[in-house]
């Protein structure tokens, strides 16, 4: 039976490149969204204005924005960390900019080189100016179950987050596994505290694969009432700075989960199975 609606974010062109050691050309990329828009995505993340020096990878953010043809109905966004980001997301046009941070004190001094409190100083400008440009703004949290320097993290620091990030004006946080090593019983707990904080239709769920748990991980998080989950065609993905980050669970996996569930996703496998194909193409380890 029908079961309603869920709604997945694609991360390939994101989150799946950002971690390629070879430098993807800003062509195939563009191909890859062309191919992606053309599955019937409501949203698909571009690319990421971040330093390039951090992430090399994302270096051409602005070429790849103005290249990409633009499907009605989809929305495209980008990470933008800070103002320069963010200035630089809205002329490329970005329909949404997502601002991310850590539940782990460690992580966020690696990933965006300083602490939690003053990242989110820093966001705080960000939020403003999304406000004041009506773009909307998403949060994310990484670490939310587990962190790749400081091992298990706690519930109530995922939900502490997730409250500072809902606060700036985050319409949806995403909840990131970014290591991958989540189980379905730490996923539940942090669900637990973290829906003490904000309704589940104000959450995402982003898992990554590394322990190939990430689509129980996702059925624990429907069962909750969470209806917007990411994902990565091909299975793309990593993080940089989260050594030892499998991929981001595969899209593909992700559709027929939620099909087989009776959820309507909007997407057309066919076009995504090709999507992917693409997308797994690009990897340096193909
Ligand atoms: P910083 O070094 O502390 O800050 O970096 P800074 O302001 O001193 O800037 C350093 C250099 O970057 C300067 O250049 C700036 O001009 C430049 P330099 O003078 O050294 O030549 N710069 C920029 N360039 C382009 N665009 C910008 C920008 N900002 C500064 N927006 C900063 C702080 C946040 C910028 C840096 O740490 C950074 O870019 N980090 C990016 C990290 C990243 O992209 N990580 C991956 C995405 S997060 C993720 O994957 C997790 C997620 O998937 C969820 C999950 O799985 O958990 C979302
Ligand atoms: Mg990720």
């Amino acid at each position: 039976q029908e079961r309603g609606h869920v709604t997945i974010v694609e991360m390939a062109p994101r989150d799946g490149l950002q971690n390629e050691a070879r430098l993807v050309d800003t062509d195939d990329k563009i191909r890859l969204v062309d191919l992606l828009s053309d599955c019937g995505y409501e949203r698909i993340e571009v690319t990421s204005f971040v330093s390039p020096r951090w992430v090399p990878q994302m270096a051409d953010a602005p070429a790849v924005m103005a290249g990409i043809q633009r499907r009605q109905g989809t929305r495209y966004a980008a990470l933008a960390p800070n103002m320069r980001g963010f200035e630089a997301a809205l002329a490329s046009g970005a329909d949404e900019v997502a601002i991310f941070a850590s539940a782990s004190e460690s992580f966020s001094q690696k990933n965006i080189n300083c602490s939690i409190a003053e990242s989110i100083e820093r966001f705080r400008p960000v939020a403003e100016a999304s406000r004041n440009n009506r773009i909307p703004l998403r949060g994310y949290v990484s670490c939310v179950v587990e962190c790749p320097y400081e091992g298990a993290v706690a519930p109530q620091a995922a939900a502490r987050l997730v409250r500072l990030l809902s606060d700036l004006g985050c319409y949806e946080i995403s909840l990131g596994d970014t290591i991958g090593r989540g189980t379905p019983e730490a996923v539940d707990a942090m669900l637990d505290a973290v829906l003490g904080e904000i309704a589940a239709t104000k959450l995402a769920g982003h898992f990554h694969d590394t322990s190939r748990r990430a689509l129980e991980n996702i059925a624990v998080s429907l069962e909750r009432g969470i209806r917007v989950l990411d994902a990565s065609a091909g299975g793309l993905g990593g993080c940089p700075y989260a050594l030892g980050a499998a991929g981001n669970v595969d899209t593909v996996s992700v559709n027929a989960l939620l099909e087989k569930k009776g959820f309507s996703t909007g997407i057309d496998a066919e076009k995504l199975e090709r999507a992917a194909a693409f997308a797994r193409s690009l990897r340096s380890t193909a």
